[in-house]
């Protein structure tokens, strides 16, 4: 039981944190001087906030996963997260902080598989916690950086 209420809470504040993120690019302004903010793509930096958005939606497959107990669809979830941070479009600034969260959301995601892949469900859902927290921490730190996108 307290799992299940550990895990609502961090979904909670999950969906808190990215529904605060900066929308007024006016109000943004840079804090580091060597901090480069990649420029979308051809398609935008609207579809890089599609391709972004699609973490939100595998980490609630994956939540959905754990309170059904269907460990194949967790796995499958967890892949499709794993694939987007290898994605080009995932490189949107390029600083040491950035990467350190990039390398830091990469550990918390592959312990998650490993959880996974045992099918151990408590274990599965403490690393689901300590990956949301990571999303978390990154998120946080885009906003009070204030990048300009
Ligand atoms: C290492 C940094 C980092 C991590 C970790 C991270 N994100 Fe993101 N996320 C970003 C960046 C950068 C953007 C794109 C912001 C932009 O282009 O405006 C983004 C965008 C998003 C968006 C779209 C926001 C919007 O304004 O439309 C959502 C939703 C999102 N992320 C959810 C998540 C979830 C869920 C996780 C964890 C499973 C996660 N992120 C982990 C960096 C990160």
């Amino acid at each position: 039981m307290t799992n299940y209420l550990k895990l609502a809470f961090a979904f909670l504040v999950a969906i808190a944190s990215i529904s605060n993120l900066p929308q007024e690019p006016s109000e943004k302004k840079q804090d580091q001087d060597d901090t480069i903010v990649i420029p979308a793509d051809d398609t935008g930096a609207a579809s890089r906030r599609d391709f972004m958005r699609t973490k939100l939606m595998y980490s609630q497959k994956i939540f959905e996963g754990l309170t059904t107990g269907n460990f194949d669809s967790i796995e499958r979830s967890i892949q499709e997260i794993q694939n987007i941070t290898l994605g080009e479009q995932w490189v949107a600034i390029d600083n040491d902080h950035y990467r350190k969260l990039t390398e830091d959301f990469k550990t918390t995601t592959k312990r998650l598989m490993e959880a996974a892949k045992t099918k151990n469900l408590d274990a599965t859902a403490l690393r689901y916690y300590n990956m949301s927290t990571s999303c978390i921490d990154c998120h946080n730190h885009i906003r009070q950086a204030r990048y300009e996108f």
